[in-house]
């Protein structure tokens, strides 16, 4: 049996949606650390949630959220370069060969600190301006959208290791992420 089952709501107010999200993503961040848990079946899960997550948001509530002037085209932008960010550290992640290395330990921890970082940012730079300057009606459906989104990226299996790899890749040449590591 696996041990993790993504949530797929279908609809709700995008703020408390989102927000769920990243609750799920710090649980599963937990038990990354967890010797005794299913870390595989865990790191897949996270993969899926997270690529699923990030990109139904750039697609579908960022851009209305700029549209309508609720968020600036900086701040769209640096929500695109932090997901990147953790992109990079998550396939890093998906590389390791096995879960009962050092490299596994720090390469979960360099996505934790990436992540925690973006969703605190996130929740307080986007998830705000949504709360305060859109009404509920328009919360609810992007909340639709972006759980309608996210739900066939989901289908798409996502989180792969090969797409997440083109993903970052993509991130690379539209120059969301700093030009190839010259210090690794
Ligand atoms: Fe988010
Ligand atoms: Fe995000």
């Amino acid at each position: 049996m696996t041990a993790y089952e993504i949530p797929r709501p279908t609809h709700g107010d995008v703020v408390e949606l989102i927000l769920d999200d990243h609750r799920l993503f710090e649980a599963l961040l937990r038990d990354l650390r967890d010797a005794t848990a299913d870390r595989e079946a865990a790191r897949a899960a996270l993969s899926a949630a997270l690529i699923a997550h990030g990109e139904a948001e750039e697609e579908k509530v960022y851009t209305q959220l700029k549209r309508k002037r609720a968020i600036s085209e900086d701040e769209k932008e640096h929500g695109e370069e932090e997901h990147a960010e953790g992109n990079e550290k998550l396939l890093a992640l998906l590389e390791c060969r096995g879960t009962d290395t050092q490299k596994f330990d720090d390469a979960v921890e360099e996505l934790a600190t990436a992540l925690n970082h973006h969703i605190g940012e996130e929740e307080q730079t986007i998830l705000n301006p949504a709360r305060e300057e859109v009404s509920q009606e328009v919360r609810d459906e992007l909340g639709a959208v972006w759980a309608t989104r996210r739900n066939e990226l989901l289908d798409e299996d996502c989180g792969s290791e090969e797409n997440v790899r083109r993903i970052v890749e993509k991130a690379h040449e539209e120059g969301l992420l700093p030009a190839e590591d010259e210090d690794e």
